[in-house]
C-alpha cells in the first residue's frame, strides 16, 4: 500500500534521506524512528508529494507519487504539527473546507465532519476560529483535516505530539481501529511507548539511512538489549552501517 524505492533527499552537501526503501502493508502498523534530523519528516514529505526527492520512488496505493501527486493526495491523510492551520476558519469550517477539497459533498461531507469532531472530542470548541486554539486543540483538528477523506494510507509524523494521556489514547484507539478496517498506517515517533502498543513493524533511521527494520521484538533481539529504548540508543549510537551493507 506504502512504498519507498531508493528514495534519496540531499539538501546541498546534506543527505536528508539516502537510499530508502521499504514497505508498509494494508492492516500494518509501522513506526518510523530515529533521533532528531535523522530524516524521517522529509521522507514522508516525499511521499506525501510535498517534497520532489533527488532520486527515487514512491507509491501509495499503486500510485506513484513523482508521476501523479494529486492520485496520491487523494489516497493519503498526511498529519505533521507543523501544518498551518487557516486561522481565520472555525474548527468546523476548516475540517469541512477540507472535505470539500478531497470530493466529499452533501450528506457524505456532514456525516465525515461529524464523525471526525466527534472522534477527536472537537465539539466544545467546534465553532472557535483556529487561531485561538490551544496547542492540543489544534492537534486534533489537524487529525481531522487530515483524515476526512477517510483514504486508505495514513502518514502520521508525530501525531500526539502536543497531547494529554486521554488526547494520545484516543489516537491510538483510532490507528487500531483503522488497522482492523485494512489502512496502511506509517507514523514517526519519539515514544517508544506507542511502538510498543501500536507497531507491527520498526524502522530505525540514523543520518537518512534505514539501519534496522523488523517487528518491534526481533529488532530488540538482534540488538542483544532488554528493551526497544536500549536496542535503539544502541542502534543509533553504532558507527555507520546500514541495512545490508
Ligand atoms: N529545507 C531544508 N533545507 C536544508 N536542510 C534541511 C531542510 N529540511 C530538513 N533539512 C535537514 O535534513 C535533515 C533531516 O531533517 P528531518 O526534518 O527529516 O529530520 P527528522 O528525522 O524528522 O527529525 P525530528 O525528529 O527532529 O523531527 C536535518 O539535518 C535537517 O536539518
Ligand atoms: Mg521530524
Amino acid at each position: 500500500m506504502i512504498r519507498f524505492e531508493r528514495l534519496t533527499k540531499r539538501y546541498g552537501s546534506l543527505t536528508a534521506v539516502a537510499d530508502l526503501s521499504l514497505e508498509v502493508r494494508g492492516g500494518e502498523v509501522y513506526a518510523l524512528l530515529g533521533p532528531n534530523g535523522a530524516g524521517k519528516t522529509t521522507a514522508l514529505r516525499c511521499l506525501a508529494s510535498l517534497l520532489a526527492p533527488t532520486s527515487g520512488t514512491t507509491w501509495v496505493d499503486g500510485v506513484c507519487t513523482q508521476d501523479d501527486p494529486v492520485g496520491v493526495r487523494r489516497r493519503l491523510a498526511f498529519l505533521a504539527a507543523s501544518m498551518g492551520l487557516y486561522e481565520r476558519l472555525s474548527a468546523t469550517e476548516l475540517v469541512q473546507y477540507f472535505g470539500q477539497l478531497h470530493g466529499l459533498e452533501g450528506d457524505r461531507l456532514d456525516e465525515r465532519v461529524e464523525a471526525m469532531i466527534e472522534l477527536f472530542g472537537i465539539e466544545s470548541f467546534r465553532d472557535r476560529l483556529c487561531g485561538r486554539l490551544s496547542t492540543g486543540q489544534r492537534q486534533r483538528v489537524s487529525l481531522a483535516r487530515a483524515l476526512v477523506h477517510d483514504p486508505p494510507a495514513l502518514i502520521l509524523d508525530e501525531p500526539t505530539i502536543g497531547l494529554d494521556v486521554l488526547s494520545g489514547q484516543t489516537i491510538y484507539e483510532f490507528i487500531d481501529r483503522e488497522r482492523a478496517r485494512g489502512k496502511a498506517v506509517l507514523f514517526s515517533t519519539h515514544q517508544m511507548d506507542e511502538v510498543d502498543l501500536l507497531a507491527d513493524r520498526v524502522g530505525v533511521l540514523r543520518a537518512g539511512r534505514l539501519v534496522a527494520e523488523g517487528s518491534p521484538q526481533s529488532v530488540v533481539a538482534d540488538t542483544g538489549e532488554a528493551s526497544l529504548a536500549r536496542a535503539f540508543l544502541s542502534l543509533v549510537q553504532q558507527p555507520e552501517q546500514g541495512v545490508g551493507s
